[in-house]
């Protein structure tokens, strides 16, 4: 069965990929005993959470009990493999303090981080915090030929002002971020169900063509070298 397709899909893939994560560290504590159990127990680990072989492993090594709760959906170290839901991994860390913090208070709502926060303490929200922002992005193979932000739209000085700016650590990174949850998000904005007093209006004068260019630019946007800061 290609339960990486079916874990995609739809919400589902939480049970389904818990019990993916449930069997690789089962193989972790067969490790002492049973080395070949342990072996096949680890290969279906592996398959049960879509990933990028050589980053699964040392990243369920490292992660603390804590986060690989997320990682069913966030993916393993914090890059989500669905195109849905949001990277984690290298966001700025006062800017995913305040998500979850939104999310725990009824700011921001979602079933499934709903779901997630209502058991999670103030304390744990500035761990996952820190933790997801220590992660290295993964990041899309940019287009060959990228036209220049101000030709995908008039507004990207304006918003790379903002988001890429070190003066404002509270804004999220957008580069390499999963392209149809950025255009998720800006649809959310506009709509008014997501709720932030700089961008809704913002949000308000985009059309469907204009944020579709937008989440393409950032989502395929090389990050800027050496180091961004964050
Ligand atoms: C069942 C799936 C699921 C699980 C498990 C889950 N999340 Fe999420 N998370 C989501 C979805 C979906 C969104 C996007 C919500 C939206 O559209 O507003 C999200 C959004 C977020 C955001 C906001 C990201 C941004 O760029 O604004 C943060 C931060 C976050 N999750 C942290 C966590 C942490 C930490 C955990 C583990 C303790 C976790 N999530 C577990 C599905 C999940
Ligand atoms: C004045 C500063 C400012 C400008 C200009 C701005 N943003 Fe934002 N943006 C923010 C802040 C702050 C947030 C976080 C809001 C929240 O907590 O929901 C945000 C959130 C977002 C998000 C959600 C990201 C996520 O991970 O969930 C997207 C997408 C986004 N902005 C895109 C844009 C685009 C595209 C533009 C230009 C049209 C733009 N922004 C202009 C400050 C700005």
């Amino acid at each position: 069965m290609d339960l990486l397709a079916d874990q995609r899909r739809c919400a589902v893939a939480y049970g389904l990929r818990l019990v993916g994560a449930a069997a690789f560290t089962a193989a972790l504590w067969l490790a002492g005993a049973a080395p070949a159990a342990a072996a096949e127990v680890a290969r279906q680990g592996v398959q049960a959470v879509p990933t990028d072989a050589t980053a699964y492993p040392a990243g369920v090594v490292r992660q603390p009990a804590l986060a690989s709760q997320c990682m069913p959906c966030h993916g393993p170290n914090g890059n989500s493999q669905n195109p849905d839901w949001p990277k984690l991994a290298g966001q700025r860390q006062p800017y995913l303090l305040q998500q979850l913090q939104d999310f725990k208070s009824g700011q921001r709502r979602n079933p499934m981080m709903d779901a997630v926060v209502v058991n999670l303490q103030a304390a744990d929200l500035k761990t996952l915090a820190a933790h997801f922002h220590a992660q290295t992005r993964s990041q899309l193979p940019s287009p060959a030929a990228r036209p220049p932000g101000a030709a995908v739209h008039p507004a990207v000085a304006s918003c790379t002002a903002c988001h890429d700016n070190a003066a404002l650590p509270g804004t999220p990174d957008l580069v390499g971020q999963q392209q149809p949850y950025l255009a998720q998000q800006l649809r959310a904005y506009r709509a008014g169900t997501r709720k932030n007093a700089i961008m809704e209006p913002l949000a308000k004068g985009l059309s469907d063509a204009d944020i579709t260019a937008l989440a393409a630019y950032y989502s395929t946007l090389a990050p800027a070298a050496p180091a961004r800061s964050r």
